[in-house]
């Protein structure tokens, strides 16, 4: 929302809404602060066809809104992921000032640990904020048919709201 509304009336450009949005509220929403289009992510990791591990979907699956923490953050580069063995270990170096090589020793190799090897406990699961709606794994043509028609209805209605 605060990115939407410093760029939107700045740029003479498309703007593409990304982050949290996993539903068709969000669409909705994006399109009616002035974006042109969105962009999600974390919404198609829970698709038949998307070849995440099994061990992280079903993580995804169980994961609530305080989850979700970033790693590097302090350090210029974050990556947001679910809390596990992996980010309490990493934060805490992190925290205490821990050089950039040790970190970097620490990260490499996790996203890959978790996303193919299955290993969610100390590989990162990469995966955005908006965590609660994510509760089931469907084909990806429903996914895009069900945020489509949320987000057209919702859009419709729109004008209700104003008469209230
Ligand atoms: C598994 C995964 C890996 C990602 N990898 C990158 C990346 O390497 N670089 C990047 O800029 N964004 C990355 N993203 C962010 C996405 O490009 C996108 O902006 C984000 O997923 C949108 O938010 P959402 O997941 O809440 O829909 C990644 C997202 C996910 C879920």
């Amino acid at each position: 929302m605060a990115l939407l509304t410093n760029v939107i009336p700045e740029v003479n450009l498309p703007v593409v809404a990304a982050g949290g949005i996993v539903d068709g509220r969000g669409i909705a929403a994006a399109l009616l602060m002035g974006a042109d289009g969105v962009q999600m992510g974390s919404r198609f990791l829970l698709t038949e066809e998307c070849g995440l591990h099994p061990n992280a979907k079903a993580r995804i699956i169980q994961a609530v809104d305080t989850d979700s923490v970033a790693t590097g953050v302090s350090r210029g580069h974050g990556v947001r992921g679910l809390k596990n063995a992996f980010t309490d270990k990493y934060l805490t170096l992190e925290a205490s000032g821990a050089p950039q090589a040790e970190l970097d020793q620490l990260a490499t190799g996790t996203s890959r640990l978790a996303a193919v090897e299955g290993d969610v406990e100390n590989g990162l699961v990469q995966v955005g904020q908006s965590l609660i709606p994510l509760r089931e794994i469907r084909p990806v043509r429903e996914v895009l048919e069900t945020v489509m028609t949320e987000a057209r209805r919702l859009l419709t209605q729109a004008p209700e709201i104003v008469k209230r």
